[in-house]
C-alpha cells in the first residue's frame, strides 16, 4: 500500500506531465501520461530512445481495453482474462487515444495491465493510460529494483516509487493480435506453453533474437562487459580459456566451476534465473568484469525468455568506452 501522500504525489506528477518510475512484476517502468504528447516525448529524451520504438500503455484493468484498441478480437479478451494483471502485452489496432508519440506512428498499440499492487493503485487513481518503457537508458539492462532506477536515471525522473525487487525479473511477453494468428514478438514473463494452453494451439514466435544481425540487436539488454554464452557442459573449459586470455571473467552459473575467480549463482530453475538475471549482470559490471560467461538455462518455461535476453546481450555491439581508472599498465 502507498501512503495517501505518495499516491497523491504520483498521480499529480503524472497529471502535470512529469515522469514517475513505477514498479511492475516484470521490471521497473518509466511512466508518463500516455495522452500527454510532451510527457511521452520526455520519456524518449530521457531514455535516449529512437522515436520509432513504440511504448507499452499500462492500464488499470481490462475494461479500459476498448478505449485504446478498436476491432478487438475475441482472442484478446480470452488472453486478458487469463493473464491480466500480468506479464503479457497485447498488440492491437489503436484508437485515436493512442497517439503517434506512443505508437511510433504505427496503427497499432501495445497494452498491458501490470501485476503490482502499488502501480495498480496509481493506475486506478490516475484513471488514464500510462506509457512506460523499462526505466533504463536505451540499450542497457532493465532495472529490477528502485535502486537500479536511481543509479541509472538519477536526476532525470521526478519520482521513483519503490515496490521492492520485481517478482518476474524480465519484461512482458508481447503478443501481436493484429495478424491472421497470434504471434509472439518478444518472449517474456508469460511462458509460451502457458499461452498455448490457453489458446489451444501452437503459437508462432516472431522474435528476431535468434538472428545475429548487427545493428538490429546491437547492444540491447547489454551490460558493459562482453557476454559469452555456453551450454553447461562446456563451461569449465571455457572459464580456463578466457581467464588465460587475460580476461577478468565473471561466471554466472548454477554452481561454481573449478578455477573460476569471480562467480555468482544463476539458478538452474528458469523462473529463478529470470528473477535474478539482470541483477547478476549489473553485479558483474560493478565488479569490473571484462567478460561475463553465462551458462544457459534450459529452453523451457521462462528459460526461453532468459535465453532470448542473453542472446541479445551477447550479440555484436559497438565498443563502449572502458570505465575510467582501470588502465592496463
Ligand atoms: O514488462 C514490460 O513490458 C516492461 C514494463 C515496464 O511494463 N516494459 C517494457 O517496455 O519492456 P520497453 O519499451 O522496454 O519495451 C517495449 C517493447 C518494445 O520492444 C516495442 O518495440 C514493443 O514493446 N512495442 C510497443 N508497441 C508496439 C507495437 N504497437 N507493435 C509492436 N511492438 C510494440
Ligand atoms: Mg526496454
Amino acid at each position: 500500500m502507498l501512503t495517501k501522500e505518495t499516491l497523491h504525489r504520483a498521480v499529480e506528477t503524472l497529471r502535470r506531465g512529469d515522469l514517475v518510475a513505477l514498479p511492475t512484476e516484470t521490471v521497473y517502468g518509466l511512466g508518463a501520461d500516455a495522452e500527454n504528447e510532451l510527457a511521452v516525448r520526455h520519456i524518449f529524451a530521457v531514455k535516449g530512445r529512437p522515436a520509432d520504438h513504440p511504448l507499452i500503455v499500462h492500464l488499470a484493468d481490462a475494461e479500459a481495453l476498448d478505449a485504446w484498441a478498436r476491432d478487438v478480437p475475441p482472442v484478446a479478451r480470452t488472453l486478458a482474462a487469463a493473464f491480466w494483471p500480468g506479464p503479457l502485452s497485447l498488440v492491437l489496432r489503436r484508437t485515436a487515444r493512442a497517439t503517434d508519440a506512443v505508437t511510433g506512428g504505427q496503427d497499432t498499440v501495445a497494452l498491458r495491465v501490470p501485476d503490482h499492487p502499488l502501480t495498480l493503485e496509481v493506475l486506478h487513481a490516475f484513471g488514464g493510460g500510462v506509457a512506460a518503457p523499462s526505466a533504463n537508458r536505451f540499450g542497457r539492462i532493465s532495472p529490477t529494483t528502485a535502486e537500479h532506477v536511481r543509479e541509472e536515471l538519477d536526476g532525470d525522473v521526478d519520482l521513483v516509487l519503490d515496490g521492492g525487487p520485481c517478482r518476474v525479473g524480465l519484461e512482458s511477453t508481447i503478443v501481436d493480435l493484429t495478424g491472421e494468428r497470434p504471434a509472439v514478438l518478444r518472449p517474456g514473463g508469460v511462458p509460451l506453453d502457458a499461452l498455448e494452453r490457453v489458446l489451444g494451439h501452437p503459437v508462432e514466435v516472431r522474435s528476431k533474437s535468434a538472428v545475429r544481425v548487427s545493428g538490429t540487436l546491437a547492444s540491447h539488454y547489454a551490460p558493459r562487459a562482453g557476454v559469452v554464452l555456453t551450454e553447461p557442459m562446456a563451461l569449465e573449459s571455457r572459464v580456463h580459456a578466457e581467464q588465460s586470455q587475460g580476461h577478468r571473467v565473471a561466471v554466472l552459473s548454477p554452481t561454481r566451476p573449478p578455477g573460476a575467480v569471480f562467480w555468482r549463482e544463476l539458478p538452474a530453475e528458469p523462473a529463478d534465473a529470470a528473477r535474478v538475471l539482470y541483477s547478476r549482470l549489473r553485479e558483474a559490471d560493478a565488479e569490473g568484469a571484462t567478460l561475463i560467461l553465462v551458462s544457459l538455462p534450459r529452453p523451457e518455461g521462462l528459460g526461453l525468455a532468459v535465453r532470448d535476453r542473453l542472446h541479445r546481450a551477447a550479440a555484436p555491439r559497438p565498443p563502449l568506452p572502458s570505465p575510467p581508472g582501470r588502465g592496463k599498465g
